[in-house]
């Protein structure tokens, strides 16, 4: 099923939204099932929607958070998205999950460990309540880049070569299976660089290969892109 595709003015009016979302679904997730388990999204733009949740109540603790991908760098490392939620968020050391980078000799080995902890804390059919996402310039998404392998990993995370994008460091990230387990996704998509793999994402046009948002589509799950007016 296709994504639904929301428009906003600007990055801003995206992150607001993006923090409304969020917090619903944390409601949600923690008066049902007593924790929300998200998995936070690299890149810039999901830097406002982390500052904005900075400023609002709650509950950390029971806030289970993996990275649904990340460079195979310290959570030290400019480069880190662990390193920048961390920065950025209140989150609680027990439940949040940076990908095991340090104590790992490569990205291979990076992967597996960090997927058996993903089955430690959520059990053998892991479901997130919600997985962020951005989309590149190329239309990749998390760490699943145009023409990889990655792209038809099996399992629930892998490793990647690093696709266009600098520093060149490989890479750790979801499979598909994992993100299309998720109760909800949602993609922060903004930027008049990603208009022309929006248009073509929106017509459903273009392969998994070389469109690799295309593969995202919950089994049983919403999947909701918020774009901004340039990228729209
Ligand atoms: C990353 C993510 C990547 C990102 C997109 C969009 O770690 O960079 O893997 O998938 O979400 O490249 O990045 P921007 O938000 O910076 O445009």
């Amino acid at each position: 099923m296709q994504p639904t595709f929301l428009t906003f003015l600007d990055p801003d009016t995206v992150a607001s939204d993006a923090a409304a979302r969020f917090i619903a679904l944390a409601e949600g997730a923690i008066a049902e099932r007593g924790r929300f388990v998200v998995a936070l999204a690299g890149g810039s733009t999901p830097e406002r929607l982390y500052k904005l949740l900075a400023t609002r109540t709650l509950d950390w603790e029971k806030i289970t958070v993996f990275f649904s991908d990340d460079r195979f760098v310290a959570p030290t490392s400019r480069y880190s998205n662990a390193g920048l939620a961390l920065r950025l968020l209140p989150l609680c050391p027990k439940t949040t999950f940076p990908v095991p980078a340090e104590t790992t000799l490569d990205a291979a080995e990076c992967a597996a460990q960090y997927e058996q902890e993903l089955l430690a804390a959520l059990g053998p059919e892991p479901r997130f309540d919600l997985v962020l996402l951005g989309m590149g310039d190329d239309g990749h998404t998390a760490s699943l880049f145009p023409g990889k392998a990655a792209l038809h990993a099996v399992g629930w995370v892998t490793h990647s070569t690093p696709g266009v994008l600098p520093p060149p460091v490989d890479r750790v990230t979801f499979t598909f299976a994992l993100i299309n387990a998720a109760r909800n996704v949602l993609f922060l998509v903004t930027g008049a660089g990603k208009k022309e793999k929006v248009a073509q994402w929106r017509a459903g046009a273009g392969s998994i290969t070389s469109l690799p948002v295309r593969g995202v589509a919950p089994t049983d799950g919403t999947c909701t892109v918020l774009l901004d007016e340039a990228a729209s």
